[in-house]
């Protein structure tokens, strides 16, 4: 059994045939579906929202991963459950005066609770939230869009923040993820790897997805 969990970034998917896409790399065993919801304030690109969870949520089981790049996230925590998220990852940057809170928020809607770290964070600053938390999402690349290349320095986090929590949290990388770079990561300590344009863009994504562990 794979320890690994694979959360293939529907950015990268034909949003034209969504449920498709999503039922697609299901078949190709993947367990979680990554949904980048961006507003436009905290990065500088608009994705989707709480209608497309909804949507997907009618569609599959699978785990819906909601990595939220907004700003204020805890004016959507309620939305995004009603909606059918099982995940929500929230961005230090845009409230680290309060994140212990946002923590406490999403975690008393009975769903589990993620932290995400930009590039230029350095990842000590969120040693304090990380038992409370059942995921650490370590950005490789500038949050905000979809096949840009994986930042080796970011990968250096992933000891940091292995060291210091138990083997229960999932420690998740995003951004640049292929077959080469997610070796490097799960050697590190991660054993959660999102993948957006190196799965949507493979001509099979079960070959892909397979690549990755
Ligand atoms: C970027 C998003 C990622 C993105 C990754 O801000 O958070 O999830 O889809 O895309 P790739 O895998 O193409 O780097
Ligand atoms: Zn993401």
């Amino acid at each position: 059994m794979n320890k690994v969990i694979i959360s293939p970034s529907i950015l990268s998917a034909d949003f034209a045939n969504l449920e498709r896409e999503v039922r697609a790399v299901e078949k190709a065993g993947a367990k979680w579906i990554h949904i980048d919801v961006m507003d436009g304030h905290f990065v500088p690109n608009i994705t989707v929202g709480v209608p497309v969870v909804k949507s997907l949520r009618k569609v599959t089981n699978l785990v819906l991963d909601t990595h939220l790049m907004i700003e204020n996230p805890e004016k959507f925590i309620r939305p995004f459950v009603q909606a059918g998220s099982d995940l929500l990852t929230f961005h230090y940057e845009a409230c680290a005066d309060r994140a212990g809170n946002i923590i406490d928020l999403i975690k008393a809607e009975g769903i589990k609770a993620g932290l995400s770290i930009k590039p230029k964070t350095d990842p000590r600053e969120i040693l304090p939230f990380i038992n409370k938390l059942d995921l650490v999402l370590i950005m490789t690349v500038e949050p905000g869009f979809g096949g840009q290349e994986f930042m080796h320095e970011c990968a250096m986090k992933i000891p940091v923040i292995r060291e210091n929590a138990g083997n229960e949290l999932i420690i998740q990388v995003d951004g640049g993820i292929n077959n080469l770079t997610a070796k490097i990561c799960t050697s590190l300590g991660a054993n959660s790897l999102v993948a957006g344009s190196y799965i949507f863009n493979h001509d099979n994504y079960d070959t892909a997805i397979q690549s990755l562990y």
